[in-house]
């Protein structure tokens, strides 16, 4: 395989991720053809390309002299055999297999036997793409994110026929532009548009089922990092592209029910209620549209002379007592108890194990996954449905006393981030167990992304994996079927 290096390069579609795609490899010194097979297209990219770098300039991000040797390297072709002596061809052009199969193969009679095709496919099997080929274990997936320039991630993604020499090829190509690759293997969705689906689906079967409203989800969300809630998310991305990545992910499957599309998000998509770009998804963006406040508590004193014991330790634990102290509150730990939160009287604040508040008793309140030290002041709870009146007032405002902001649901297993983080995890271990990517891989995929706040990973070293499979058995018994069913990487006693 050639080394990458200052080599020139044929970019295959014009549009937002190919014209992306130039930039950056012009950037780090490639000479780039650019072809479309639109008249003019690939000009009108180039033209767009030199706006942008009018505006960069002015905001001192670039020099003219940076953007005049970039523009300089990119040449426009209008047959594809004026690129004959390129080692790479990386290849953008829509998204459909028979019309990229046919392209690659044309390819094939046009640039030597050893030049690398890559595709920027985001959702077709590169072991499908390469079926036919001559030489299909050059072909390999290089998928970058949108928008080009600014996303860091790419995932190289190898078919069954891709060879490692091609593969590792293109990951170091990757890093030399600046960028942070990981290997997948090529299944639906590859790394992050697999794992990504549960942040989406979950919310959507909550909203279904009617355990809170969207904002409340979206806080709550919100509240352990995440730079937007699941609505606020779909609604930026539009709901026909959410609905179309999630139904071909579950087609892929096989119809897998974890993966099932929802009927809520259709509804949208069949209403033409695609999100911010019509105006109006989940929420309404007109101007003068009403915003919905998030319900507040008066927090009241708690009568100090009550008997308080804080169960389980951890840093949630050590946050609790500092709360408890602040406020001139005694009170007894039982570090090993077999769960974490509050015992107020023989009154029980739990957080979330995936039990409800209602299988534990009367007594019992529920709240949820709050992740500490960072964690916004949100936070789900959920009360037993034999709860005397008293309980009902008080536990909210015992939340409130230990410094969260307490939103209460239905009682439904693992809440709204419990249930959220434990879908995500599960599915990267699924993902893993499979040999789809490695852990560390993992991480990386989903924070630059979709830039998560931690990788899913990350969140089962702190959460542990007793936790979290405790809260997906709990799904899966209250909901019965394949979709909370636990990975198998969870049942592992060393992870
Ligand atoms: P786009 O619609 O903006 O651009 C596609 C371009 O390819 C158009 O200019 C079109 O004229 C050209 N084209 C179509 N068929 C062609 C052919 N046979 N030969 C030459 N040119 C042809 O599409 P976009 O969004 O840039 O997507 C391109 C590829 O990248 C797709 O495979 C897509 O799935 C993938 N992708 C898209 C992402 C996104 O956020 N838009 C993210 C990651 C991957």
């Amino acid at each position: 395989m050639p080394e990458l290096k200052n080599q020139p390069i044929l970019v295959i579609g014009a549009g937002i991720m190919g014209a992306g795609i130039a930039q950056v490899a012009a950037q780090s010194g490639h000479q780039v053809f650019l072809f479309d097979q639109k008249e003019g297209a690939a000009s009108q990219a180039l033209d767009k390309m030199r706006l942008t770098f009018t505006s960069l300039i002015k905001k001192e991000k670039i020099t003219q002299e940076q953007a005049d040797q970039t523009l300089s390297r990119i040449q426009v072709i209008t047959i594809l055999k004026q690129a004959t002596e390129v080692k790479l061809v990386l290849e953008a052009i829509i998204e459909n297999l028979a019309i990229k199969r046919t392209l690659f193969a044309q390819l094939e009679t046009i640039v030597s036997s050893s030049c690398i095709l890559a595709s920027n496919t985001s959702s077709l099997s590169i072991t499908a793409i390469a079926n036919g080929l001559s030489h299909p274990e050059r072909l390999v997936g290089m998928h970058f994110f949108n928008p080009v320039p600014l996303m860091k991630l790419v995932e190289v993604i190898s078919g069954l026929q891709t060879s490692k020499e091609t593969s590792d090829t293109i990951f170091n190509l990757s890093t030399a532009w600046n960028k942070t690759p990981v290997h997948a293997k090529s299944t639906p969705g590859f790394i992050v548009n697999r794992i990504a689906r549960p942040f989406y689906a979950e919310a959507l079967a909550m909203l279904q089922e009617q355990t809170s409203s969207i904002e409340v989800i979206d806080a709550c969300i919100k509240s352990v990092g995440f730079k937007m809630g699941p609505f606020e998310l779909m609604d930026l991305i539009g709901h026909d592209t959410n609905f179309a990545v999630t139904s071909s992910v579950y087609e892929a499957f096989f119809y897998d029910s974890r993966f099932r599309p929802s009927i809520v998000q259709k509804e949208l998509v069949d209403g033409g209620l695609l999100g911010r770009k019509t105006g109006k998804g989940f929420y309404d963006y007109s101007e003068n549209s009403p915003k919905a406040i998030l319900p507040t508590l008066e927090i009241e004193p708690v009568n100090k002379t009550i008997n308080l014991v804080l169960h389980g330790k951890g840093i949630l634990i050590e946050h609790f007592a500092t709360q408890l102290k602040s406020q001139g509150l005694g009170f007894q730990r039982q570090e090993n108890s077999s769960w974490i939160g509050l015992d107020i009287n023989g009154h029980q604040l739990h957080q979330t194990n995936g039990m409800t508040a209602s299988s534990l008793g009367s007594t019992f309140a529920v709240f949820d996954i709050c992740l500490l030290p960072n964690h916004q002041p949100f936070i789900a709870w959920a009360i037993s449905e034999e709860a005397s009146e008293e309980w009902k007032k008080s536990a909210p405002n015992w939340l409130a006393n230990l410094g969260l902001k307490p939103l209460q649901i239905k009682d439904t297993p693992g809440l709204i981030v419990g249930r959220t983080i434990a879908m995500l995890i599960n599915e990267a271990c699924d993902a893993v167990t499979q040999g789809v990517c490695s852990k560390e891989a993992t991480n990386q995929g989903m924070k630059l992304g979709v830039s998560y706040p931690v990788g899913p990973f990350e969140w089962l070293d702190q959460l542990g994996k007793v936790t979290v499979a405790q809260i997906l058995n709990q799904l899966d018994d209250y909901y019965r079927g394949e979709r909370y069913r636990v990975s198998p990487l969870l049942k592992k006693s060393n992870l």
